[in-house]
């Protein structure tokens, strides 16, 4: 019997280019996830992958409804797309919640898993086709970050390297090497001030 694969943390590269390109990510590893459960007759193996693509699940409905959603609501002062993908989050935590306490020992677990995919599927799909286009042309510039403070270094660090601007809530780090890396990013001139100071005139250069 061989354990199911651990695909999220690895299918998430440290590298991505940019929020969206993270999320994205995100959305590739869970639909792995499925495929391997689609494959699996192990039940042990079947449990293994449920948890794993809950966890994953939950950790990036919360950063999207926490950091990702807030940014698109305010750049495009959207009124529906947002709202619409709350409500979808709200029924992919509903199937989540039911498969958490479930032994994967007949066909009801298995149509739970089957509608968790689709509905994630129909979510990821209005996200990718809809929602992160236009996010991406509004150029969102500030987000907000007031996750668990375990996430601040991480989260902070991928947007600098986007060239957005972040406010953390409070500047939380767990290691000294993170706290240091925050720094080193901050203090790297984003790009569109690069962009800026190369239109200024030669003496109004720092
Ligand atoms: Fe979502
Ligand atoms: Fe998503």
């Amino acid at each position: 019997m061989t354990a199911p694969k651990t695909t999220h943390a690895a299918k998430t590269p440290a590298a991505a280019k940019d929020a969206i390109a993270l999320l994205k990510a995100d959305h590739e590893a869970v639909s792995q996830l499925f495929a391997e459960y689609e494959k699996t007759r192990s039940p042990i193996n079947k449990k293994a992958l449920v948890a794993e693509i809950c966890m994953a699940l939950s950790v990036h409905a919360q950063i999207e409804e926490e950091v990702f959603y807030p940014a698109v609501k305010a750049a495009l002062k959207d009124k529906v797309m947002v709202p619409e993908a709350k409500v979808e989050h709200a029924g992919i935590k509903d199937l989540i919640a039911q498969l958490k306490g479930a032994e994967p020992d007949g066909e009801a677990y298995d149509a739970k898993v089957k509608v968790l995919s689709e509905y994630v599927k129909h979510h990821v799909k209005e996200e990718q086709n809809e929602m992160f286009p236009k996010a991406r042309k509004a150029k969102l510039d500030l987000v907000t970050i007031i996750t668990p403070h375990n996430s601040h270094a991480d989260l902070t660090v991928q947007c600098l390297k986007a060239g957005v601007g972040v406010v953390v809530e409070k500047p939380m780090a767990i290691t000294t090497a993170e706290v240091s890396t925050m720094i080193a990013t901050a203090s790297t001139p984003m790009p569109s001030m690069r962009r800026m100071k190369g239109m200024m005139p030669r003496d109004r250069r720092g």
